[in-house]
């Protein structure tokens, strides 16, 4: 129904805006894949990759729970690490989050700028 809608805008890797009515519930890793965005889940949400990084804009990025311990370590693998990084796929939509925006990192853009370079583990 009209009351579980969640919008969410997905900013691609070139830049574009993709803004999808996602619904409470929804995780933002899956729900970009049924749009055909371009954000890996390569371990199917079980925190053991760091493909479904995303950068989470503005004060949504407050309105998130705190990450687990698990989403921290992956984290820290993920190139392009910033202050407002989360996993995609531990973000679950609900009203709060309402307007949300998410930027897929510009790996060509990013990876040298920031000066992070992914370790071997
Ligand atoms: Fe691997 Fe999100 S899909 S941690």
């Amino acid at each position: 129904s009209e009351e579980d809608v969640v919008n969410i805008t997905y900013v691609l890797r070139d830049g574009t805006k993709k803004e999808i009515r996602g619904k409470v519930g929804d995780n933002v890793m899956y729900l970009a894949h049924r749009y055909d965005i371009e954000l890996e889940g390569a371990c199917e949400a079980s925190l053991a990759c760091s493909t479904c990084h995303v950068y989470v804009e503005g004060d949504y990025f407050n309105k998130l729970p705190e990450p687990k311990e698990e989403e921290d370590d992956m984290l820290d693998q993920a190139p392009a690490l910033r202050s407002n990084s989360r996993l995609g796929c531990q973000i679950i939509l609900n009203k709060e989050l309402n307007g949300i925006t998410v930027t897929l990192p510009s790996m060509t853009r990013n990876f040298y700028v920031d000066g992070h370079v992914p370790q071997p583990h």
